[in-house]
């Protein structure tokens, strides 16, 4: 029997109202939790079943990510996790990591059982690679934490289908009890022979090897880089983790030499404080008057009036519940859209490669409109 989604406090849920369900990108479906497994002393992997509809629906890339939402007493929490199997088997799982103080990661881990219902956005995510099964690709990812989610699927999936590439992984946790999918990591070695490495770091825990003990930053990066790889042959370079480790190894990277088209990244988590506001954003918002905003959004247009103080997707969401968000804080990039007409200031970006912001892709969690008239594409 279904059981009903429970709240981490224990009062019954009810239905958002906030945004409907199963509506485009934006919408919900309910999907059943098939299975909850521990991955690590702190991590559980949730894996989900399908109908045939919902297959075709969770359809995912490689790299992609899942926005869930919870509904308790009135409030809805929303967190984006991604998914850390390959795609074309079948399955949907995401790895959960539980956080101090995380309402949705502590309701996940103590609560969460078989048979619940969860609600769940598409997959989402454009931290994806494009597989071609004749080549020769040599791909180095770079994660920390619980950054190897999509990384793991990534790898996985490359393995598998490019059986002439090969891949390494530079892993950073804290203890090997903190590392998440250990099994599965050794799976894919004795699966794939000679064509993956493992490289672990362990902040806490010391190893025999002395370059293996400490935090996987810029200058331990650049000292793998030189000592296990042979960087002009690296063609794909995937980093994932928290802000302040991503930040570092694109330097390292910048130093080595490797072209900023080889590196994609994924930001995980940001500890730091978010930057102040530049003065040119202050001085642009406190412009009187409001803006006139379009939205294109599944097929349809939206046209209302905003204040410029407001983030865009705030403005379109009094009128279009299904406006596609999760973080709201310029990380996940769930409300990507691209930027068709008039100009925008952003408070934080971490969440665009800076191709992406060269093609004209905004976060309107964080854009604010400038010119009178703007029109944003979310179907981009
Ligand atoms: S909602 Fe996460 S970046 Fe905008």
């Amino acid at each position: 029997m279904r059981r009903a989604f429970r709240a981490p406090q224990g009062p019954a849920l009810t239905q958002a109202a906030l945004a409907p369900a199963d509506s485009g990108r934006g919408g919900f479906i309910g999907l059943r939790v098939s299975e909850v497994t521990p991955v690590a002393d702190d991590a559980v992997a949730v894996s989900f079943d399908l109908s045939p509809e919902q297959e075709r629906r969770f359809d995912f890339q490689a790299g992609q990510h899942l926005t869930l939402r919870l509904v308790t007493a009135g409030v809805e929490l929303r967190r984006t996790y991604s998914i850390c199997v390959p795609p074309g088997h079948g399955r949907l799982t995401i790895g959960v990591r539980k956080l101090p103080g995380g309402a949705f990661s502590t309701f996940v881990h103590d609560q969460l059982r078989v048979g619940d219902v969860l609600e769940v956005m598409e997959p989402a995510g454009h931290f994806t690679v494009a597989l071609d099964p004749q080549a020769r690709h040599n791909y180095v990812a770079v994660a920390a934490g619980s950054g190897v989610t999509p990384v793991i699927s990534i790898l996985e999936t490359v393995l598998e289908r490019e059986r002439h590439s090969q891949a390494t992984l530079l892993y950073g946790n804290r203890t090997v009890g903190s590392t998440m999918f250990l099994d599965q990591l050794a799976d894919l070695k004795d699966r794939h022979p000679g064509r993956f490495q493992l490289v672990e770091f362990f902040s806490r825990e010391r190893q025999q090897v002395e370059f293996l003990n400490g935090r996987l930053d810029q200058a331990k990066v650049a000292q793998a880089a030189n000592a296990l790889l042979d960087i002009e042959r690296v063609d794909n370079w995937l980093i994932c983790g928290p802000h302040p480790m991503l930040a570092g190894v694109r330097r390292a990277l910048e130093q080595l030499g490797v072209p900023a088209d080889r590196v994609r990244s994924e930001l995980f988590f940001v500890e730091d404080a978010p930057p102040e506001r530049t003065q040119a954003v202050q001085q642009a918002l406190a412009r009187p008057g409001e803006a006139m905003v379009t939205a294109r959004l599944d097929g349809r247009e939206t046209t209302f009036a905003m204040e410029r103080s407001a983030a865009i997707v705030d403005g379109l969401l009094r009128t279009r519940g299904d406006a596609p968000f999760s973080c709201k804080g310029g990380v996940c990039a769930t409300c990507r859209a691209r930027l068709v007409e008039g100009e925008v200031a952003m408070d934080h970006t971490y969440a665009l490669e800076p191709r992406e912001r060269e093609d004209g892709f905004i976060l309107t969690c964080q854009a604010h409109p400038l010119s009178d008239r703007v029109v944003v594409d979310y179907d981009a």
